[in-house]
C-alpha cells in the first residue's frame, strides 16, 4: 500500500461527511480518506455514477479521487482501525420522544459512533466532532471513549464544526470564511489541534484557521446558525409590515443592507427558512438555555422559530383569501419542493407545510421540482402530522416532470423554491394553459410581478403590496 502521510476516516456519509471529506481528499492527495456509513444504499450510491446527494461541483471532486485516495465503504471498523483522525459526521436530529422531546438534540448516533471507535481502536486517535452538537458534548464523547478504551489508548477530541451551506457546499469548502478548531488547552489537545490544522492548511490560508477552546467552538456553531436564522426572521417580520403598509421588502432590505454594519447578505424575505439545521439548532440552543435556567435568553431565540412558522401561515392565508376564500378542489401548482435552490434536499422545506395545508383543504396539488425525486415527495407528504398516509397523498398530489405540465389547468402557481429555471419560464404560454383568473403567489420574490401582470396574471408577492 502507498506510504500515506496520514489516514482519515469519516463516520457518516451524509450531506456534511460526504462533501467535506471528498474535498479533504482532493486537496490532500497525501492522505487516505475513507468515508463510512452504516447505510449500505448510501455507500453504494457514493460508489456509483448517481451520487446520493445533488450538489453543484461534487461529481467532479468525487470522480477525481474516488478509489485513488478516497474510499466509500460500510467497513466502519476497518476504517477506524487504520485511521489517525476520525471525523464524526453523523446526524443529530431533534429528539422525538423522552426528555427534551421536540427541542433537544438526539445524540444517540454520536454516542454509538464513539462506542464503536473505543471498541475497535487499537491505537490512539484524534476524534473530531464535525456534527452540530450542544455545547459540552465533547465532554460526553471523551467520557464514553475513555471509559471504553482498551490498553491505555488515547483519544483527543476536537470540535470542528461545519459551516457549509447546501447548494454551495463545494465552493464553501474550497474557500471557507474560516475553519474553526476547538480543543482542550493541554499539550495533547494543542498537538491534536495542530495535526488537524495541518490537514486544512493544504488549501486554507493559516489566518483563516481559527483555534480556540472546545466549548467556545461548539457554541460558535450554534451561535452562527442562530444569528443567520435570526436575520431571516427579522426580514420576514418586516415583510408582514411591508404588506400592511405598501412598502416593498426588497427595497427595504437593499436600503438597510447598504449600511456596512448591517451588510446586504442573507436579507432575502421568503415563505420561511427550511433545511435540516436552522430550526433544529435554534431549538437545541433554546433547550440549552432552559436547562441552564436562562429563561429570557431561551425566549429570545425561540421567537426566531415562532416568526418562521407565522410567516408560512401568513402566506397560506393570503393565498386562500386571494382564491376567493376557498381552495377545495382547486388545482394548486407548487413550483419547487426543495428547501432552497441547487439541492435535492427537502428536510423542513416550506413546501411540505404548504402542501399539507392544501391537502387538508382537499385541493388538488400539482408539484414540480427539478431535483427532488418523486419518492422523496411522496415520503415527505406521507409523514404523520402531514397527512393520513400514502393513500391520501396519492389521491391529492400529482407530481410532474416539468413546470409547464404541472401548471396546466391550475388555478394558481405557488413559487416555493427559488430555482433559476422558474425565472426563465415562458409565462405567456403558462398563462394560456391556466384557469382564469390565473394567480401567481411568489414566496421567493423571484419573478417580475409587473411583467406578469401585463400578461394578465394576478400576482401576490411576499413583502410587497398586491
Ligand atoms: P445526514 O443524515 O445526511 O448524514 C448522516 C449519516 O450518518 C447518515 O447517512 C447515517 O446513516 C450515518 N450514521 C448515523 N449513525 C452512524 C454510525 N453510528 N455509524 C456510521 N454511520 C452513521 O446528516 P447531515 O446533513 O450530513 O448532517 C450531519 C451533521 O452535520 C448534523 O449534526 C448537522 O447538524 C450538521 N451540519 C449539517 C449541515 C448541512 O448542510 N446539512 C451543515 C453543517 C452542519
Ligand atoms: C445553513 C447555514 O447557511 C450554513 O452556514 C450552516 O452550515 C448550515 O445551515 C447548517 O448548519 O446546516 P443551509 O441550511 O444549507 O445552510 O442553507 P442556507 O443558505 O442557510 O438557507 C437556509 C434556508 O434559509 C433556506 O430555506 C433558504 O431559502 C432560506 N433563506 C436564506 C432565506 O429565506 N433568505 C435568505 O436571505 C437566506
Amino acid at each position: 500500500e502507498k506510504n500515506w502521510k496520514g489516514k482519515i476516516c469519516c463516520i457518516g456519509a451524509g450531506y456534511v461527511g460526504g462533501p467535506t471529506c471528498s474535498v479533504i481528499a482532493i486537496k490532500c492527495p497525501d492522505y487516505k480518506v475513507s468515508i463510512v456509513d452504516v447505510n449500505p444504499h448510501r455507500i453504494a450510491a457514493w460508489n456509483s455514477d448517481d451520487l446520493p446527494i445533488y450538489e453543484p461541483g461534487l461529481d467532479d471532486v468525487v470522480k477525481a479521487c474516488r478509489n485513488r485516495n478516497l474510499f466509500f465503504t460500510t467497513d466502519v471498523d476497518g476504517a477506524i482501525v487504520e485511521s489517525d483522525i476520525i471525523f464524526v459526521s453523523v446526524n443529530t436530529p431533534t429528539k422525538k420522544h423522552g426528555l427534551g422531546s421536540g427541542m433537544a438534540a438526539d445524540l444517540t448516533y454520536i454516542e454509538s459512533a464513539c462506542r464503536r471507535i473505543a471498541q475497535v481502536a487499537t491505537s490512539s486517535k484524534i476524534v473530531v466532532e464535525k456534527s452540530t452538537v450542544p455545547c459540552r458534548t465533547a465532554e460526553s464523547m471523551r467520557a464514553i471513549l475513555e471509559a471504553n478504551s482498551r490498553n491505555g489508548i488515547r483519544f483527543d477530541i476536537l470540535s470542528n464544526p461545519e459551516f457549509l451551506a447546501e447548494g454551495t457546499a463545494i465552493t464553501d469548502l474550497f474557500g471557507p470564511d474560516r475553519v474553526l478548531i476547538g480543543s482542550l488547552q493541554t499539550p495533547e489537545g494543542l498537538a491534536a489541534q495542530k495535526a488537524l490544522a495541518d490537514v486544512y492548511a493544504h488549501w486554507v490560508p493559516r489566518d483563516r484557521i481559527i483555534t480556540m477552546n472546545l466549548w467556545s467552538s461548539e457554541l460558535s456553531k450554534l451561535a452562527a446558525n442562530a444569528l443567520l436564522a435570526q436575520r431571516i426572521s427579522s426580514i420576514n417580520s418586516l415583510s408582514a409590515l411591508c404588506e400592511a403598509t405598501g412598502a416593498d421588502v426588497d427595497e427595504v432590505a437593499f436600503a438597510v443592507g447598504k449600511d456596512s454594519r448591517i451588510g446586504p447578505k442573507f436579507l432575502k424575505a421568503s415563505v420561511a427558512f427550511g433545511g435540516s439545521c436552522f430550526q433544529k439548532d435554534i431549538l437545541n440552543l433554546v433547550y440549552l438555555c432552559e436547562s441552564l435556567h436562562l429563561k429570557e435568553v431561551a425566549e429570545y431565540w425561540r421567537q426566531v422559530v415562532v416568526i418562521n412558522e407565522y410567516q408560512k401561515q401568513r402566506f397560506v392565508r393570503r393565498i386562500v383569501h386571494a382564491l376567493f376564500d376557498t381552495v377545495t378542489s382547486k388545482k394548486i401548482c407548487l413550483l419547487g419542493f426543495a428547501f432552497k435552490k441547487n439541492t435535492g434536499d427537502t428536510r423542513e422545506s416550506a413546501a411540505i407545510g404548504l402542501a399539507k395545508y392544501f391537502m387538508d383543504e382537499d385541493a388538488n396539488v400539482h408539484i414540480y421540482d427539478p431535483k427532488v425525486t418523486d419518492e422523496q415527495i411522496l415520503m415527505d407528504l406521507s409523514e404523520p402530522g402531514i397527512s393520513s398516509g400514502i393513500e391520501e397523498v396519492k389521491k391529492k398530489i400529482t407530481i410532474f416532470k416539468d413546470a409547464y405540465s404541472a401548471a396546466e389547468d391550475a388555478d394558481a402557481l405557488v413559487i416555493c423554491t427559488e430555482w433559476d429555471e422558474f425565472k426563465a419560464l415562458d409565462y405567456q404560454t403558462i398563462y394560456q394553459a391556466m384557469k382564469k383568473p390565473a394567480f401567481i403567489f411568489d414566496g421567493r420574490l423571484l419573478l417580475d410581478a409587473s411583467e406578469l401582470r401585463k400578461i394578465g396574471f394576478k400576482v401576490e408577492t411576499i413583502g410587497k403590496p398586491s
